[in-house]
């Protein structure tokens, strides 16, 4: 039975290097939905270093356009492109041009074990702007004679809208507890953020632990930290913390990313960018040979992010996690002495077990 409500309108960015290679699996879903008429889809736009290449600009105005007519966007990678050099264009810049002109402040990122078939994952959530995260203004550079620096500035309100969403996650049943992590002892906006998490967590009556970011380190690395837990975090630390979580689990491509607006869209009507974690992958690129995951994983969280369409997504999580128990698997993750299978034969993995699970939803 379909949800009521409007139809959600996706549009496909594959953008650089692997991100087209990884999309595809996904997007082939993503057409099995729209075919029975639970979303729009657009596409593909074209963006980052391939786009300046092609047409001068990392973010293409019909691109824009495009985005700002939909709900979301689902991204392949932002990265190099041959023959674009990174004098002339940075490879982060239309990541971070997307965050700021949709607002979307809040990056929540789920890492799954291969072989662990069906376990929760472990949640990285922390802001995207703000803090560490700072518009250009917070930003002083240096010729080489001065000093540099970097603001960290975070408001109240936006340490409690993150705690917020921590703990509604937890109510919604994805995780069993939080886990906040700081550097309390040495930085004033974590001993606010300290101060604001445990209120937040106290009054919603949700688990929450504080630590240190450096034990927060050690303990995943250790894998003392599993899956079931939501890791709440100021964006710089969390940004390490998601690619150390990955490192963890065995592979980068392990962990799909969202990067969400909260509240109502500021430019149009787009609240959120989807994308695999890991980047365009320059030395694989063009060899069919890199693990889709993350882009599963993206398009799981795309579909749960809106009402319309929350249950999809267990079943595309579902297929991956079976798929990555059965194997075979990707290079990053096969057993040494096999034969590791193919981006494609891995994503024809994963839809064969997913598409008869949404047909049934369909
Ligand atoms: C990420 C990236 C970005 C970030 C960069 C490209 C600014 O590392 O999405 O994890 O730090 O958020
Ligand atoms: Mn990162």
């Amino acid at each position: 039975m379909s949800a009521a409500g409007r139809v959600r309108r996706i549009a496909v960015l594959p953008g650089d290097g692997v991100g087209a290679e990884v999309v595809a699996g996904p997007v082939e879903l993503l057409e099995a939905i729209a075919g029975a008429g639970r979303i729009e889809l657009t596409g593909p736009w074209p963006v980052g270093a391939s786009a300046f290449g092609e047409l001068g600009t990392g973010l293409p105005a019909d691109t824009l356009a495009a985005c700002d007519g939909s709900d979301a966007m689902f991204f392949g990678a932002a990265g190099e492109h041959p023959g674009v050099s990174l004098d002339d264009y940075r490879p982060e810049h239309s990541i971070i041009g997307l965050r700021q002109r949709y607002d979307l402040r809040v990056s929540i990122r789920n890492i799954v074990r291969a072989g662990e078939g069906g376990g929760r994952p472990l949640i990285v959530l922390r802001n995207l702007l703000g803090g560490a995260y700072g518009a250009a203004s917070t930003r002083t550079e240096s010729d080489g004679t001065d000093a540099a620096c970097d603001e960290v500035i975070l408001t109240p309100d936006q340490i409690t809208e993150l705690a917020e969403m921590a703990c509604d996650l937890v109510e919604q049943g994805l995780a069993s507890s939080i886990v906040s992590a700081d550097k309390a002892n040495l930085m004033a906006t974590s001993r606010l953020w300290r101060s604001i998490t445990g209120q937040v967590a106290e009054k919603r009556g949700v688990p929450l632990r504080h630590t240190y970011i450096d034990r927060m380190a050690f303990e995943l690395a250790h894998d003392d930290v599993v899956a079931d837990t939501v890791v709440l975090t100021e964006g710089i630390f969390g940004d390490m913390l998601s690619d150390l979580a990955a490192g963890r689990a065995g592979s980068i491509a392990l962990c799909g990313s969202a990067s969400v607006n909260p509240g109502p869209p500021v430019q149009g009507r787009c609240v959120g960018l989807f994308e695999p974690v890991h980047g365009s992958a320059p030395r694989h690129t063009g060899k069919g040979r890199v693990n889709p995951s993350g882009a599963y994983l993206a398009l799981a969280a795309l579909l749960e992010w809106f009402p319309e369409t929350a249950e999809l997504g267990p079943p595309v999580t579902a297929a991956l996690s079976e798929a990555l128990q059965a194997g075979p698997l990707t290079y990053d993750l096969a057993p040494a002495g096999t034969e590791p299978a193919g981006t494609a034969s891995f994503a024809a993995a994963v839809n064969a077990r997913a598409l008869p699970r949404l047909k049934e939803l369909l």
